[in-house]
């Protein structure tokens, strides 16, 4: 399936790791609905790893396990499907999946199938216990063909962590998205080292093949699988933001069963998400301001003409960020300036002496959505 702009949605694995069953995913789906974040765009409810049994059936097909899934997976398709979300699933290019579960080295024909039957529309792709005699771009592009000709219209969601150079190979698997990073845990150092590792590899995302900064934890405040320390609400509002501007797939961690009024606000923030879902799909640019990797501006041309600029301060203090509006093409002798609205405050800004600028506290991000005026 292509899509093009950022897949959107909920996952699993953040929260629940191996404690799924069906009515976590439904009464998920559920909240997703009441809380307003489906109609938002969270439109993929994935179950990621720990959903089947530790064997496959005589067949050599993969099973949901029972105590989990009683109803089966087709069941679970048909129930999102009837509330308007679309299925994602999970498994893996190696001999297990990460938690130890079946995978589809050497299967990916039929497990393709399996997947089309059952109803999915999404499949997540992960990278552990890879033989060594084998490419993982092999392994991938197998997959890739076996879901283009599995009789459904699965989106291919690719799992490597970045591993292996990735982003040479990618693009010629099929896959829709990829996982660029390693795995993403609930603390602000987390949330740092991913937004760096973006800046050399921002070239290879885009439309066609959206480069994943994996699932958020917005929200997660320290509950569940990844949830470690925790963050505070303005380094969710940072991650969020940067997600948004670097064009990752949107993936919920977090209960969304549980949400506070600040968690849903964030996830549901018009601007960002406006931004996030450009139809354009232009890549964005990075200027780090006194060359530190800690202070980077982050500039977006959107498809109407707008422009959308985002300051990030990473450092542990306050600091003055800013960029030129000639830069973003529009020098002084035009007459016009450049104005806009901050996207969480909806404060105003403008450049002033050709210059747009705001000193900001630490862990903490503004971002504008600018029209040029005058
Ligand atoms: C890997 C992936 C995670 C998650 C787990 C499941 O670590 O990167 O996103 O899917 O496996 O075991």
């Amino acid at each position: 399936m292509i899509k093009n702009t950022p897949p959107m949605g909920w996952n699993t694995w953040n929260t629940f790791a191996a404690n799924i069953d069906e009515s976590l995913v439904l009464s998920s789906a559920d909240a997703l609905i009441a809380s307003g974040l489906r109609d938002a765009g969270y439109e993929y409810v994935v179950v990621d790893d720990c959903w089947a049994l530790k064997e496959r059936d005589r067949a050599g097909r993969l099973v949901p396990d029972p105590a989990k899934f009683p109803h089966g997976m087709k069941h679970v398709a048909d129930e999102l499907h009837a509330r308007g979300f679309k299925f994602g699933m999970y498994s893996c290019c190696g001999s297990m999946t990460c938690a130890g579960y079946p995978a589809s080295l050497g299967r990916e024909y039929e497990d393709a199938r399996t997947f089309a039957a059952w109803g999915v529309d999404f499949l997540k792709y992960d990278y552990c216990y890879k033989p060594a005699s084998v490419d993982g771009k092999t392994l991938y592009r197998r997959m890739g063909l076996a879901l283009a000709n599995c009789g459904r219209d699965i989106l291919f969601s690719g799992c490597s962590w970045g591993a292996d150079n990735t982003h040479e190979w990618i693009g010629t698997t099929g896959a829709n998205m990829w996982r660029s990073t390693p795995d993403i845990v609930d603390t602000w150092d987390s949330v740092k080292d991913l937004i760096k590792r973006q800046y050399s590899i921002l070239p290879y995302g885009g439309v066609g093949c959206f480069n994943d900064m994996d699932m958020l934890i917005v929200g997660m405040h320290g509950k569940g699988n990844v949830g470690l320390k925790g963050c505070t609400d303005d380094e969710y509002r940072l991650h969020f933001a940067a997600w948004c501007m670097f064009a990752s797939p949107l993936m919920i961690g977090c209960d969304v069963r549980e949400t506070d009024e600040t968690t849903r606000a964030i996830l549901k923030n018009e601007t960002l998400l406006g931004i996030a879902q450009d139809p354009r799909g232009n890549r964005p640019y990075v200027n780090l301001i006194w060359g530190c990797d800690e202070l980077p501006v982050v500039v977006r041309a959107l498809a109407n003409g707008d422009i959308a600029l985002g300051f990030f301060n990473l450092t542990d203090g306050q600091a003055h960020l800013w960029a030129t509006a000639e830069d973003m093409g529009v020098p002084e002798f035009s007459g016009k300036t450049l104005e806009g609205e901050e996207a969480y405050t909806g404060e105003k800004t403008r450049s002033v002496n050709g210059t747009i600028a705001v000193t900001l506290p630490a862990h903490s991000c503004a971002v504008y959505r600018l029209r040029i005026v005058g």
